[in-house]
């Protein structure tokens, strides 16, 4: 299976030659850009810049809603949060992806469980977890749960990894059905075109020093739903209360 996903990889490359994974080329565009912004007094995590980062960032990546992060594993983190992962609920991934996917739910005290991916694509199979869902699964109204340990199945994270695309349109279907949140895991996956039309969609990032959009560390956390995004907002603010400096209303 590694061989014809690293065979898949390697014939979209222009070259022999090694691509190193880590190393940064900034445009002259990009430096003068950066000079500028140091230059406003606006290098923070507050003001006019983030804003602008967040809005430019939601348009190019097709959603409504962004909050910019110090990373993709805290977005994992929030999101799962915000989407109502719970300890000592399950939250169903992909067997192959970067740890973090896993450790952003084992952060929120929940289980990791591994479904497989397909045969030859690293991608979470559709096939798997809906025959996990069906066999091991029931439906009740507050949701999914597991019928052996009787734990709430409190999310399904589809994974963007090494740029494929999940089918996502199987996936979203599925958590309508089984009532349960989505996330996808695109902390690779930026710039990725989806022709399937879904209501509803909710995405993390990450601009990691081997990502393909990189700011040395950073994430993001978007969605289509207004609601989610303001209380990430809220959370990642350290949760402090309306109006106030020192306040705080929630534990952030
Ligand atoms: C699939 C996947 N998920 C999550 C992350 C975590 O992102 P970060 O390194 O920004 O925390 C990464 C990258 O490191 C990743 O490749």
């Amino acid at each position: 299976m590694y061989t014809s996903i690293l065979n898949r990889i390697r014939s979209t490359a222009d070259s022999d030659q090694w691509i190193p994974l880590f190393s940064t080329k900034l445009s002259k565009e990009v430096l003068e850009r950066a000079l500028q912004l140091f230059g406003e007094d606006e290098v923070s995590t507050r003001g006019r810049n983030r804003l602008w980062f967040e809005e430019e960032l939601t348009s190019f990546a097709g959603f409504q809603h962004g909050l910019a992060l110090n990373s993709g594993t805290s977005a994992l983190q929030l999101a799962l949060r915000i989407l109502g992962v719970e300890e000592s609920s399950l939250v169903l991934m992909p067997s192959l992806s970067y740890m973090a996917t896993a450790n952003a739910a084992i952060y929120l005290g929940a289980e990791p469980v591994f479904i497989d991916v397909e045969e030859n694509l690293p991608l979470l199979s559709v096939e798997k977890l809906e025959s996990f869902l069906r066999l091991e699964c029931a439906k009740h109204e507050e949701g999914c749960f597991h019928i052996r340990s009787k734990k709430k199945v409190s999310a399904i994270v589809p994974v963007h990894l090494l740029g494929e695309i999940p089918n996502l349109e199987a996936f979203y279907h599925l958590g309508k059905e089984w009532k349960i949140p989505i996330l996808e895991d695109q902390a690779q996956g930026i710039g990725a075109k989806v022709d399937q039309k879904i209501d509803h969609r909710n995405s993390i990032f990450s601009f990691n020093g081997n990502k393909l959009l990189k700011a040395g560390g950073g994430g993001a956390f978007l969605s289509s739903d207004a609601d989610l995004i303001t209380k990430a907002r809220h959370l990642a603010s350290t949760a402090r209360a309306r109006g106030e400096d020192y306040l705080y209303d929630e534990i952030g």
